[in-house]
């Protein structure tokens, strides 16, 4: 009796809490931050590399390769314009995103995509051993640029 008695109690607690825990993340802007980075946790990014801040400068001759690299390996799936319209992407079971939104990518670190771009994500093949790790910053910026201002 004392037992059921003592279990009620966090029972009761988490379902008073509930209401609270489901508001957590409130504004529609931290909605989109925690849906980023839970997708990043989930696909496996590690925490360093997550966290890390883009370390390479573009120049307009690493963004030019960059843009070429982008046109043979990712365009026929994200197309030219990033909008996910690329004749592949009606292809793949997975939707392709709408870059030019820039709430699309908001959720997810420069770290992330550095990351999901090298490895490979779901339909899409990594560009591990196609470009070095500074090729994969500069596309990362170039995967940014797209966004509307
Ligand atoms: C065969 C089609 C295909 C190609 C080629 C491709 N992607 Fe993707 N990409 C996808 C799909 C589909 C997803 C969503 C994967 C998922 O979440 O399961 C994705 C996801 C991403 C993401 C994670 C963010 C998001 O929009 O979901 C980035 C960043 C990305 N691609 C960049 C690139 C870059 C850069 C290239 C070229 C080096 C490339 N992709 C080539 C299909 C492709």
């Amino acid at each position: 009796m004392l037992i059921r008695f003592l279990a009620v109690i966090p029972m009761a607690a988490l379902l008073g809490a509930a209401p609270y825990l489901l508001q957590q993340p409130g504004p529609q802007q931290a909605g989109s931050q925690a849906a980023g980075q839970q997708e990043a946790v989930e696909f496996g990014v590690p925490a360093n590399i997550s966290s890390e801040a883009n370390p390479v400068r573009p120049t307009s001759a690493g963004m030019a390769l960059a843009q070429r690299m982008y046109g043979y390996d990712c365009a026929m799936c994200h197309g030219k314009d990033g909008s996910g319209k690329g004749d592949m992407a009606a292809t793949l079971k997975t939707p392709v995103k709408d870059w030019r939104d820039p709430a699309t990518l908001k959720g997810l670190t420069d770290g992330d995509l550095f990351y999901m771009i090298k490895k490979g994500k779901g339909d899409m093949p990594g560009e591990e051993g196609r470009q070095n790790d500074e090729g994969l910053w500069n596309t990362v910026t170039l995967v940014r640029s797209f966004a509307k201002k």
